[in-house]
C-alpha cells in the first residue's frame, strides 16, 4: 500500500469511488469530480498554487492505493485562512465506501501527517469534522488529535457543529 500523488493509473478506480459516494449519499468528502477540467491538472495547480479560485490556498492531494485500487484520498492545505480555521482545517480525507471500517482511514491519516511534516514542513495541523461524524473523530483521535473546541458553522444555510482538533507533528507517533 502506498500514499502517492494522484496517478492516472488509478483513475478508473477513483471514478468508482465517486460513484459509490453518490449511490450512498456521502457528502462529507468531495472527491474531485468535475468534467469542466482535467482533474490531474487541477491537482497539480492546487499543489503549486496556479489558477487557485479566490480565497483558496495551495493544497496537496494524496491517494492511498493498493495494487490497481484507489482506496482513499487526503488533501493537505498548506496554510489556513479564517474560513479554514473554522471549518476544513489543514487536512481532509475520504476512504472509498466499500473499504470503510477496515483501518484504512486511520492508516491514511497517519501517512498524511508524516507527509505534512516531512515534505511540507508543517509543525502543527488543525483537523475538523462534523460533531456527529463518529468515524472521522475516531480516526483523528487515534492519530493523537487533541480536541480544542466545538464551533457552530453555517454551511449552505444549515447550522452544523464542528469539532476542531490539533495534532502536534513534533511529537507525532505514526500508527504504522
Ligand atoms: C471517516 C472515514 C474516513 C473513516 O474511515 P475508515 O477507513 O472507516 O476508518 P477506520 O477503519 O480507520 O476506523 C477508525 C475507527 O472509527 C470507527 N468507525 C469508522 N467509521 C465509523 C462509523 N461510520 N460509525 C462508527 N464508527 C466508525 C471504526 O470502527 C474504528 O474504530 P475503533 O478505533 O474503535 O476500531 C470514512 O468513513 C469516510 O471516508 N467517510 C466519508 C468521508 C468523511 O466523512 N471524511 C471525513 C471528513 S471530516
Amino acid at each position: 500500500m502506498e500514499l502517492i500523488l494522484p496517478d492516472k493509473k488509478y483513475y478508473p478506480s477513483y471514478l468508482e469511488a465517486i460513484r459509490e459516494y453518490r449511490e450512498h449519499g456521502v457528502h462529507t468528502h468531495p472527491f474531485v469530480d468535475d468534467n469542466r477540467y482535467d482533474v490531474f491538472e487541477r491537482f497539480e495547480d492546487f499543489r503549486t498554487g496556479k489558477n487557485l479560485p479566490e480565497g483558496y490556498v495551495k493544497a496537496t492531494y494524496l491517494w492511498l492505493v493498493d495494487g490497481d485500487e484507489f482506496i482513499g484520498e487526503s488533501s493537505i492545505r498548506h496554510s489556513l485562512t479564517d474560513a479554514l480555521l473554522r471549518y476544513g482545517g489543514h487536512i481532509g480525507y475520504g476512504v472509498r465506501y466499500i473499504q470503510w471500517k477496515k483501518g484504512y482511514g486511520t492508516h491514511m491519516l497517519s501517512r498524511t501527517l508524516q507527509y505534512a511534516s516531512g515534505v511540507l514542513g508543517l509543525s502543527r495541523v488543525l483537523i475538523t469534522c462534523n460533531d456527529d461524524n463518529y468515524g472521522s473523530a475516531r480516526v483523528i483521535e487515534k492519530n493523537g488529535g487533541i480536541l480544542q473546541d466545538k464551533v457552530i458553522n453555517t454551511i449552505q444555510g444549515a447550522e452544523i457543529l464542528t469539532r476542531r482538533y490539533w495534532i502536534d507533528l513534533a511529537n507525532f507517533e505514526p500508527q504504522i
